[in-house]
């Protein structure tokens, strides 16, 4: 089989490194991929929503399956334009359809979904900028802190927590009226906020069935102890401590059979991942958001846990039998800990030469921003450059492998966190 991964990421990476170590893979293809994945894939250059590029690219290698890994291409509709090309009709592609992928493109679209499904979720209403003075005296009879959420794709950005009512209002009049996240706050998702603890949730299904991998947890800010502004991610672990079985089989009960036994009901297509968001109130899980992807770098952490070979479980999802396969999971847990370029998540430079990546024994080092330049030295290409991942018996082994791996690497102004892992 012939695999064409999209992205160029960490994710990227880790999903293509996985798929490198199975038999039925022929020949691996990343787009555009990055200096990491050149080492055992061909990197094809080209924008991953560039569609008539990627048919290009997918009927001259003659690849059978592509898997799609950032939302981006997605929502934009990816998988319907496979469906309605001939050309592309018989080759598959992992990824929701794009109405399926609205999961993640529409917040509101995914609240009426929980609330059709009765799927747990915090209280919500949504807002146009016609309703301003609606909202207004909807956020007077709430209580603080005020959860603000753009309801397109915002990069990560959209979400604003609020404490004080009139900072509310004028966050809120700033998305809707002058467009603070462009078209994807012309409509606005105002929730009760939820107290509680995250974690992360990942599932593959083919529109019939399921498998539920591993659990992970990431650390979002630039600071030590979560501090400072939001980030991609910089770092994560997996499994999740208080994810016990007991809490995982309200997980499964209440919102994993019921997400996709509903896409099902409302005939939305769906062959892929679907990343769940959860917040544990109480005993409880509630849904914080869907994603349509993996995480990054949750990824990272999650994919080097599976032992069932990758290429095996894409094909099964494509072929609607995943319910044949039997997913086994390594008992090791896994840490990974984000290289980022010195200014980041604000303004970095990049073209660092990064050295040292070889003396990395213990950890498996995967590329989040990297490119080969004219003299085919490794640089920084991006804001999160490197994830270092271990795997180990329990996270002290692992971090302690991951943060030796750190050490080894170096690139002017690298910044990691010294902490992932401390709360647990
Ligand atoms: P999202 O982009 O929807 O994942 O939101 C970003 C972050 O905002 C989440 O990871 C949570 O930490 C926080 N958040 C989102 N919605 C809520 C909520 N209803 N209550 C509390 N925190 C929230
Ligand atoms: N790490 C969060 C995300 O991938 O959206």
């Amino acid at each position: 089989m012939n695999i064409l991964v999209l992205g160029s990421g960490g994710r990227e990476h880790a999903l293509a490194w996985k798929l490198h170590q199975s038999q039925a893979v022929e020949n691996l293809f990343v787009a555009p991929g990055n200096a990491g994945t050149a080492e055992f894939a061909e990197n094809i250059p080209l924008a991953v929503s560039d569609f008539e590029a990627i048919r290009e690219a997918v009927l001259s290698r003659k690849i059978d399956l592509v898997l799609v890994g950032p939302e981006v291409p997605l929502v934009m509709g990816i998988q319907d334009y496979f469906k309605s090309n001939p050309s592309l009709a018989n080759i598959a592609l992992i990824g929701p359809s794009k109405i399926g992928a609205q999961l993640e493109g529409s917040k509101e679209f995914a609240k009426k979904f929980m609330e059709r499904h009765g799927i747990p979720t915090a209280a919500y209403r949504s807002f146009g900028v016609s309703d301003l003075e609606d909202a207004y005296r909807f956020l007077e009879t709430i209580p603080p802190p005020y959860v603000l959420k753009a309801d397109g794709l915002a990069a990560g950005k959209g979400v604003l927590i609020l404490n004080e009512i009139e900072t509310a209002k004028s966050e809120l009049q700033e998305m809707l009226v002058e467009a603070k996240f462009g078209a994807a706050s012309s409509r606005v998702v105002i929730e009760a906020f939820l107290s509680g603890i995250e974690l992360s949730c990942f599932v593959l299904t083919d529109g019939k069935d399921y498998k539920i991998l591993p659990t992970a947890k990431d650390y979002k800010r630039i600071g030590e102890g979560d501090t400072g502004l939001n980030t991609g991610g910089m770092g994560a672990i997996s499994p999740v401590g208080f994810a016990d079985a007991a809490f995982m089989e309200k997980v499964e009960s209440r919102i994993i059979k019921p997400t996709v036994e509903g896409l099902k009901k409302e005939n939305i297509p769906y062959t892929g991942f679907i990343f769940i968001g959860l917040i544990k109130v109480g005993d409880d899980p509630f849904v914080i958001e869907y994603n349509v992807r993996m995480g990054d770098p949750e990824t990272e952490v999650v994919i080097p846990r599976i032992q069932t070979d990758l290429a095996d479980l894409l094909k099964a999802t494509a072929n609607g039998t995943l319910k044949e396969i039997d997913l086994e999971i390594h008992k090791e847990a896994a840490a990974t800990v984000m290289m980022v370029s010195g200014g980041y998540p604000e303004a970095y430079q990049k073209g660092y030469a990064i050295r040292g990546l070889d003396s990395v024994k213990e950890a498996t080092v995967f590329h989040a921003g990297t490119q080969t330049d004219s003299n085919g030295a490794v640089v920084t290409s991006g804001g999160r450059v490197l994830a270092v991942t271990a795997l180990g018996a329990d996270f002290k082994e692992c971090l302690r492998k991951a943060y030796k791996g750190v050490s080894e690497i170096q690139f002017q102004d690298a910044y990691y966190r010294t902490d992932i892992g401390f709360d647990l």
